[in-house]
């Protein structure tokens, strides 16, 4: 595992740009896997800055998101499709047919996981997938105690990540109870990955995952076992980590 730690969030961000970007400059036709949340909103507005410029062509790149909630419309406020356009997609020159985030209103949200399977193994495979880590480790929306053998499948969602995400809602109430998220198998088929981790508040979740059991109560922990992983975190994050 390749670790850079920074000074802090905009440098990780920055960090984080420059492997994404030379994954695309390297592979204009790359696949990568995407995710939400607040730390990789800084990776996103520098990879936008460097394509204004003119440094980044996103035309033949192809995405596949983590994750979505069940029962938001894309158009949601919080949906994670939503999310995309506004941080990302909708300030690039990606084609829209080549991004693919789990339909959250989908009748048959198994089945649409099934699917989302396909799209991803009809695409190849991810070549780099970015993942953020909750406070207890989830990746994705794959939550402590989660198998590790799953694709995308429905979860429903533990307390303290309903907890962690009412702040993007109006109510705690408002907060969906399911997701769809690619699953810990889903992520582990990906050539490459990209862990993003800032602030004091993870890092506890850092320790247990890099020094700790691989254990589906950390699901980060399984990254121990990827053959590519890069994390990138800034210094609050690695805080107790042992030098
Ligand atoms: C987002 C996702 C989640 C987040 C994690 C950290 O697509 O899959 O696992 O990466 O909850 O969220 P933030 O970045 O908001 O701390």
């Amino acid at each position: 595992m390749k670790i850079y730690v920074t000074e802090d969030y905009q440098a990780m961000s920055r960090k984080a740009a420059n492997i994404l970007s030379a994954q695309v400059i390297l592979k204009p036709t790359s696949v990568l896997g995407l995710a939400t949340g607040s730390t990789p909103v800084g990776m996103y507005k520098q990879l936008i800055t460097w394509y204004e410029k003119g440094d980044l062509d996103f035309s033949q790149v192809k995405t596949v998101n983590l994750d979505e909630y069940v029962g938001l419309e894309p158009t949601h406020e919080q949906s994670y499709r939503r999310f995309m356009q506004v941080n990302f997609f909708d300030h690039i020159n990606i084609n829209p047919a080549n991004t693919n985030v789990p339909d959250g209103l989908a009748a048959d949200p198994a089945g649409e996981c099934a699917w989302y399977n396909e799209v991803i193994r009809k695409m190849g495979g991810v070549d780099l997938q970015v993942l953020g880590m909750g406070r207890n480790g989830h990746i994705g929306f794959n939550e402590p105690g989660n198998a590790f053998e799953l694709e995308t499948h429905v979860v429903d969602l533990t307390e303290s990540t309903i907890e962690a995400n009412a702040r993007f809602f109006s109510s705690r109430d408002e907060v969906p109870r399911q997701a769809m998220t690619m699953g810990i198998k889903s992520i582990m088929m990906a050539r490459k990955i990209l862990l993003m981790v800032s602030g004091e508040d993870k890092a506890d979740a850092v320790k247990a995952a890099f020094t700790g059991p691989v254990t589906p109560q950390v699901p980060a922990s399984i990254l121990q076992l990827h053959p590519y992983v890069t994390l990138v975190a800034d210094k609050a994050a690695m805080s107790k980590m042992e030098a």
